[in-house]
């Protein structure tokens, strides 16, 4: 089974992605996300170097949106994309609208290598 790290990575990475297109979220929600059993209804993505992700871990601490203390926001603003499924769009037809933004980045982080688990949101 992989690792809360793994999962984050898996959701919330893509580092290499340069020109986001309007279809980028239903591709990339279909093929990173699995969309399976229900639409997830948003999920953000981050196109930054995976060690600038990282050091968060390093920076500002803040409470997390579920009341836990191991949040972390990041320093500097992120290249990120939001993807949220549109009014009306129902399971299997998840229908995402693509928004790309540069803001400061907030993720949770755990254990002895302090690596980043979860995405809590930008600001
Ligand atoms: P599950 O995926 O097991 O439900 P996200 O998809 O938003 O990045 O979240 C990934 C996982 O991190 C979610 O678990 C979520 O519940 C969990 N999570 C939320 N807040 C957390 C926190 N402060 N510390 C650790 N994990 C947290």
């Amino acid at each position: 089974k992989e690792s809360q790290a793994e999962k984050f990575l898996q959701q919330h990475m893509d580092p290499d992605t340069s020109t986001v297109t309007s279809s980028y979220c239903n591709e990339m929600m279909k093929h990173r996300n699995r969309t399976v059993g229900f639409c997830k209804p948003v999920i953000t993505f981050i196109h930054q170097p995976l060690p600038d992700v990282q050091v968060i871990c390093f920076q500002g601490n803040v409470r997390c949106k579920n009341g836990q203390s191991n949040c972390h926001q990041s320093s500097s603003k992120m290249r990120i994309t939001d993807c949220r499924l549109k009014k009306g769009s129902k399971y299997p037809k998840c229908d995402y609208k693509t928004q790309q933004l540069q803001k400061s980045i907030i993720v949770a982080c755990e254990c002895v290598q302090y690596e980043t688990v979860h995405f809590d949101g930008s600001v």
